[in-house]
């Protein structure tokens, strides 16, 4: 059986507000606006929560699994790219 397609979203937050952390810059606000998103276009992807995929400097970052992509300097405010991405990810056009 073929594990369930997920997008992890690091919500990883600092206590040190000089050293980067995408709970710091809208991880955790992505990560709830993508199950809101996903329901709404009804795409069938879980969202799981993460502290620190490893590419703090490059964040807010999210990994689609499995096996696919990282997906870097996320916008908050801007989810389209990152719901595009996922729609070819479940759809398979995208790995
Ligand atoms: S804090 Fe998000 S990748 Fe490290």
């Amino acid at each position: 059986m073929k594990p369930a397609k997920h997008i992890t979203v690091c919500i990883n937050q600092r206590a040190n507000p000089d050293t980067l952390s995408c709970g710091m810059r809208g991880g955790l606000e992505i990560a709830d606006a993508l199950k809101t998103a996903l329901a709404e276009n009804r795409l069938e992807m879980d969202v799981r929560t993460f502290h620190c995929l490893g590419k703090c400097e490059l964040g807010p970052n999210a990994k689609l699994s499995p096996g696919g992509e990282f997906c870097h300097g996320l916008d908050p405010t801007d989810l389209a790219p990152l719901l595009k991405k996922i729609a070819e990810f479940v759809t398979g056009s995208r790995k």
